[in-house]
């Protein structure tokens, strides 16, 4: 059975004029992590929304373990499990009494709920502030009590809007293994996010979406053919000039002293060879996810194209 099957959603928030959401369509698989890539505004945390039941779309139809949203909402709570963009914990209550309350209030038996409480407590390291007010914990700590309560729960679909957002790159690896566990426990997990890295080792399939509409999908593989050029070298902005490099590739700045060409493997061993021959510092790499987004969506915002990619091809 399909987690989310959402076929020509469609969102217009009252006032509006424009559409949040523009026929989306998509399946996501059992037992998967599905990520939801955009900009601010691109209308992810809508759609996340719409499938946990919170709102109801404007038109289109939308299953959540077989369970129409609108027809059967309450059955659907209880299959589902959310972190929320702009949650926040009650300030007087202790990371503890979030857990395990929620665990009772979902029907959890005591005993049962003590441990999961305190196993997801120990694995996101907030054993040992159980006991402090929320008031008084760090801004990441508030949002790792945010996770917790949901990846405490038995739900079968995990909704994570952006659930890493303020934490520190341990807390960060801390969430991304509880990530991997609930899936390997079979669990599905629809995830948006605005780190590229986090969606590049989390996901197994990836939607981007720009202005409320789909604009690529896929694999993370398949997403990265999207650029033609698979390899990017940044050479030391210092060394060798614009001209030499753009006869490799098309080549942007990319701050901090370093040019990025988007080439081939041959051109960029070649262009290794140059950087070495000058003495100059450099790093080769396949073209990431994050290099892919920009191709996409900075081509929406600028049709000068600044990021440069797909223009110049040597091999
Ligand atoms: N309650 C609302 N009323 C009116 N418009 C809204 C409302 N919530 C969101 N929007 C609009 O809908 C569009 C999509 O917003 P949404 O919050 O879904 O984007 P997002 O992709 O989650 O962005 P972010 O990455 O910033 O969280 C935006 O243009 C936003 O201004
Ligand atoms: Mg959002």
């Amino acid at each position: 059975m399909l987690a989310i099957d959402a076929v020509g959603v469609t969102k217009k928030y009252k006032g509006s004029r424009m559409l949040a959401l523009s026929d989306i369509s998509l399946k996501v698989e059992s037992g998967k992590v599905f990520t939801l890539l955009g900009r601010n505004g691109a209308g992810k945390t809508t759609f996340v929304r719409i499938c946990a039941t919170q709102l109801t779309p404007s038109s289109g139809t939308i299953k959540v373990l077989g369970h129409d949203i609108l027809q059967n909402a309450s059955e659907i709570r209880n299959l589902v499990s959310i972190v929320p963009q702009e949650g926040r914990p009650l300030r007087a209550l202790t990371p503890w009494d979030h857990v395990y309350n929620w665990l009772k209030i979902r029907g959890e038996g005591s005993s049962s709920a003590r441990e999961k409480t305190e196993d997801i407590l120990r694995k996101l390291e907030l054993y040992e502030a159980r006991n402090r007010p929320a008031m008084n914990l760090s801004g990441g700590m508030k949002q790792k009590i945010l996770v917790a309560m949901a990846m405490a729960t038995k739900a079968q679909l995990l909704f994570l809007d952006e659930p890493t957002i303020g934490l520190d790159p341990v807390s960060r690896r801390q969430v991304w293994s509880a990530i991997k566990q609930w899936k390997s426990n079979g669990g599905s997990i629809l995830l948006t996010t605005h780190y590229m890295d986090e969606a590049e080792i989390l996901s197994d399939y990836i939607v981007i979406i720009d202005k409320g509409k789909i604009v690529a999908e896929g694999t993370i593989q398949e997403l990265r053919r999207i650029i033609p050029q698979n390899m990017r070298v940044d050479v030391s902005k210092d060394g060798l000039d614009v001209n030499s490099l753009s006869s490799y590739g098309s080549v942007v700045d990319t701050g901090g002293g370093m040019l990025r060409v988007f080439t081939f493997e041959s051109a960029a061993r070649e262009l290794s060879e140059l950087a070495i021959r000058h003495n100059v510092s450099f790093t080769v790499s396949p073209v990431t996810l994050d290099d892919v987004f920009v191709h996409l969506i900075g081509q929406t915002i600028d049709k000068g194209d600044t990021n440069g990619v797909g223009q110049n091809e040597r091999n």
